[in-house]
């Protein structure tokens, strides 16, 4: 408990908690001591006999002071004052969001705390909906929200700041891929609150050992997705974008994960999400079992290096392009140019729309640049390639030279001409730099090519299907 209060204090300002003098009802704040920050420290502004009113809060608003404060010691009912006032705090135009953001982050936590000490039961999944929503309107109102709340990103290894990074992460990127439903995100970062709480059902001692663990205690281990998603389910019946998170977080695309060894779209875009961003979390926090904590840009590398095998590629760049906005690393400016490298589009997530198939193969094309000189389009020198995906929509392939953003090229194959695929115009969407000197490129379809034909790419090479990602044909790059 006391290393959990040492936490709060990083998170607050030397043992007092800050409370929006607008935002929090005064009747609210009778039963705490109300300190105020001033330039020596803190002073006691009134105690439990003389109460704190509305008056009070009045006076002080008018003399411009927007913050009173409480001590630590009274972190319980503190963090239930900001939880029922969460929505005002965040809908707040005079608060800053730096301080939203440590609000919300720091109340998350206590929460998450809680759901750890014992097994969450129906009210406790209400209080995590609240915060769950109070983080998507927070990260919805302003682009910069998921900075700040990265700012106060704790990476030890305690599971509940676990869980409240994959929370915000997993909202904030659902939102960058395009899904904007509210409600969705709510669930989605519910799910992210409660994804590991079936490790309150393991042994501390297996879950924390920091011996190589035997095959029957990582048995064990893995046991807590089927745990927890067990044990919400009695409490509940599970949203499926909630369900995706908890029961498929460390599913992986090539089977190889668990608890059900899921494969290709077997595995649903939110699980897929929710496998990157765990195992970002993971990788870059304090683990008792490991010697060392990844950079961001080491984990992403780790990250890709098994992609597209174990993750899913467009996630995996949409997630690259996110955290490099969110975590800027100026104190080390090697990451930040190789980081700067992976700069590439944001792919859309489209739960909606149409569903188009999209196949992985490995196909020989001749790609050429169009470049238009003096009103007439010119082709350039014809470059051999390997595509490796396809779509109605677009077009991926891999290159040892890089591609501009919107630079359009003609594409011929041998292999797509005898489908009848044949005078394939397209634009380029975005560039990949995987260093080592090779790229993989994403182009879009001048005119979408007809299910019909896609189809047809089964009969003339070996393909792995993935209809999990959706694409739609109204779709922005
Ligand atoms: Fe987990
Ligand atoms: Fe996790």
């Amino acid at each position: 408990m006391e290393e959990n209060v040492n936490k709060r204090q990083i998170c607050s300002q030397a043992g007092y908690l800050p409370i929006p003098l607008r935002c929090v009802p005064a009747q609210s704040l009778v039963e705490f001591k109300i300190y105020l920050a001033g330039k020596d420290g803190y002073s006691l502004y009134s105690n439990l006999d003389s109460g704190f009113g509305p008056r009070d809060s009045q006076r002080l608003l008018e003399n411009g002071v927007e913050f009173v404060y409480v001590s630590v010691k009274d972190h319980q009912a503190y963090y239930r004052t900001m939880e029922d006032t969460i929505e005002n705090i965040v809908a707040d135009p005079n608060i800053q969001q730096e301080k939203k953001s440590e609000i919300l982050y720091a109340t998350s936590i206590e929460l998450s705390n809680q759901l750890l000490a014992a097994p969450p039961g129906k009210e406790e999944i209400k209080r995590t909906a609240n915060l769950a929503r109070a983080t998507v309107q927070l990260i919805m109102k302003d682009k910069g929200a998921f900075g700040s709340l990265c700012q106060a990103f704790n990476h030890d290894f305690y599971t509940a700041t676990h869980l409240v990074n994959i929370c915000s992460m997993t909202i904030s990127l659902a939102q960058k891929m395009g899904l904007m439903d509210v409600q969705i995100l709510q669930q989605l970062g519910t799910g992210g609150l409660l994804h590991d709480i079936g490790k309150i059902f393991i042994p501390p001692e297996i879950l924390n050992s920091v011996n190589p663990l035997t095959a029957q205690e990582y048995e064990i281990i893995q046991s807590h997705v089927n745990r927890g998603r067990q044990h919400l389910e009695k409490i509940m019946d599970l949203p499926s974008e909630m369900l995706a998170v908890v029961a498929e977080h460390h599913e992986r695309i090539d089977g190889s994960g668990y608890p059900k060894g899921l494969k290709h779209d077997q595995l649903s875009p939110l699980g897929r999400l929710a496998g990157i961003v765990d195992t970002f979390d993971a990788m870059t926090s304090v683990r008792p079992y490991r010697s060392h904590t990844f950079s961001v840009g080491d984990a992403l590398q780790e990250i890709e290096d098994n992609t597209p095998q174990k993750y899913d590629v467009d996630i995996l760049h949409a997630f690259a392009s996110m955290m490099e906005d969110a975590v800027p690393s100026d104190n080390d400016p090697e990451e930040k140019t190789s980081n700067s490298k992976k700069k590439v589009q944001t792919p859309t997530i489209n739960l909606s729309g149409p569903k188009h198939t999209q196949y992985y193969f490995r196909i020989p094309i001749v790609v050429q640049r169009l470049s238009k000189i003096r009103d007439k389009i010119t082709l350039g020198p014809k470059e051999k390639m390997i595509s490796h995906k396809i779509s109605c929509l677009r077009l991926g392939f891999l290159s040892n030279h890089p591609f501009k953003s919107d630079q359009n090229i003609y594409i011929t194959s041998e292999k797509l001409s005898a489908i009848g695929m044949d005078k394939l115009t397209a634009v380029v969407i975005n560039c990949h730099d995987h260093t080592g000197g090779w790229y993989t490129v994403d182009a879009k379809f001048h005119k979408p090519q007809s299910p019909e034909i896609i189809e047809k790419i089964k009969t003339i090479t070996d393909v792995r299907e993935i209809s999990a990602l959706v694409e739609h044909e109204t779709e922005k790059y």
